[in-house]
């Protein structure tokens, strides 16, 4: 296993390139499925979990011409060959679960396996489930897969979710794509990826109102097109560097950073002494005075992320004061807590509340990941500290993070990845 070096200290100064957005892109590949046309994808992440995704599409029957390091893809599903999911291929990736809704609504059956339990909490798929029966499909969970039919296909009804989901609004949005009549999705979720998709299903032919907002309407179409589509910049991964850049200090420019998408962030840095501003190109940050402690309450989009959570602690844990933290998303999205203490962090857990008291250094210590933001806020942390930091099980941000190493020494970082097994 890999592990990843960082000897902390130096100022970040430079630019970064900002991948398309992994979030964005494994819903984008799983819509290939909801065509017999060839969806071209551009500014692909080259990540773990999305040549994952390519995996599983590619058992179902989809052709994929997507070099190894190339940014775009094409994946044409001219023909489904199979509509089974097996656990092999869904247990190690939720998002691959995303292609029940567009196998069911092409197919008028799929056969998926649960995506199970992951660390940041049990995640259940009830709301992508309840939306399906609304739309006419029969549902049962056999042998830990659901197994869902609409044999006459699926069609348009008002979904009200009783809360914000990500996933649950994108299944249902790709699904009523393809169903009869016209499909109300309330309390949807806001987030930008969501309308990402919506502009490339758009593309591909279909019908779509209010996208971005917490009400999308969808009049279903008889059949959906090809698309040449480019993925959104990823926010998560712009807004890591931007919360690294403020912790190490310096004046990085995040390329093709959308600001827009950042705004809650932007505020969060600007309150803790660190300035975020839109300029041409990108996002550029800068910090050079000394950390505030700030507090921070994760919410759907425009919330604060709770995908940028463990950054920003990583970050608190040199601020001048005390920060509160309240997880509101996931139940179990602490775990780097103890790890980031290894470095000499203050911080105290309550359920989903956490106070970390500021202190004056950290100090480079052996850390282990233990899921993909998790792991990077490690990284974060092990630039701000004195000494060396070894971030071991790095397979964690190689789901998520293209070039990691590659993008923070450019900018002066000492970080390295040694390669190989881990002592014992
Ligand atoms: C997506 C993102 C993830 C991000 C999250 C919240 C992808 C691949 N992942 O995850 O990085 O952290 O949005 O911004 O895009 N829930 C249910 N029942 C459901 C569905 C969700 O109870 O059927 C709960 C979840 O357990 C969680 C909350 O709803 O507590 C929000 O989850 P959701 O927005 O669905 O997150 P994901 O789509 O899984």
């Amino acid at each position: 296993m890999d592990r990843i070096v960082i000897s902390g200290g130096s100022a970040l100064e430079g630019s970064i390139p900002i991948s398309g957005a992994k979030n964005s892109a494994l819903k984008l590949m799983a819509a290939a499925l909801l065509s017999d046309q060839r969806l071209t994808l551009r500014k692909m992440p080259n990540l773990a979990d999305s040549r994952f995704m390519a995996q599983l599409l590619a058992s179902l029957g989809v052709e994929i011409e997507w070099p190894v390091g190339a940014d775009i893809a094409h994946l044409h599903a001219g023909t489904v060959s199979s509509t089974i999911a097996p656990y092999d291929l869904v247990r190690k990736m939720r998002a691959t679960f995303n292609v029940l809704g567009p196998l069911l609504a092409r197919m008028g059956h799929a056969t998926v396996s649960l995506p199970g339990g992951c660390a940041i909490g049990a995640r259940p798929v009830d709301l992508h489930l309840k939306a399906f029966e609304a739309m006419g499909a029969d549902i049962v969970i056999e042998g830990g897969y659901v197994k869902a039919a609409a044999l006459r296909g699926l069609r348009g009804a008002h979904i009200v979710f009783p809360f914000v989901s990500v996933g649950a609004t994108e299944h249902a949005l790709l699904a009523a794509t393809l169903a009869r009549g016209e499909t109300i999705l309330e309390n949807a979720a806001r987030e930008p990826e969501i309308a990402d998709l919506a502009a490339c299903l758009a593309q591909m032919g279909a019908r779509i109102d209010g996208a971005g907002s917490g009400t999308i309407t969808i009049q279903g179409v008889d059949s959906l097109s090809g698309a040449d589509y480019s993925v959104l910049p990823d926010r998560i991964e712009a807004g890591t560097y931007a919360i690294a850049c403020a912790a190490a200090g310096g004046d990085v420019l995040l390329q093709g950073a959308r600001f827009e998408d950042l705004a809650a962030l932007a505020e969060r840095l600007e309150a803790a002494g660190a300035q975020m501003t839109a300029q041409a190109g990108g996002v550029r940050v800068r910090r050079s005075g000394p950390l505030r402690a700030v507090d921070v309450d994760t919410q759907p989009f425009p919330g604060f992320p709770t995908d940028l959570q463990a950054q920003f602690m990583a970050l608190m844990c040199q601020a001048r004061g005390v920060s509160h933290f309240r997880e509101n998303i996931f139940e179990n999205r602490f775990m780097h807590a103890p790890e980031l203490m290894r470095l000499g962090a203050e911080i105290q857990l309550r359920g989903n509340e956490a106070s970390v008291t500021g202190v004056d250094h950290l100090i480079g210590a052996p850390v282990m990941a233990t899921d993909l933001r998790a792991s990077v806020s490690l990284v974060i942390a092990g630039l701000a500290a004195q000494g060396e930091t070894v971030v071991h099980r790095v397979y964690h941000l190689d789901r998520g993070f293209e070039q990691l190493e590659q993008k923070l020494s450019r900018c002066g970082a000492q970080v390295q990845r040694l390669r190989g097994s881990e002592p014992t």
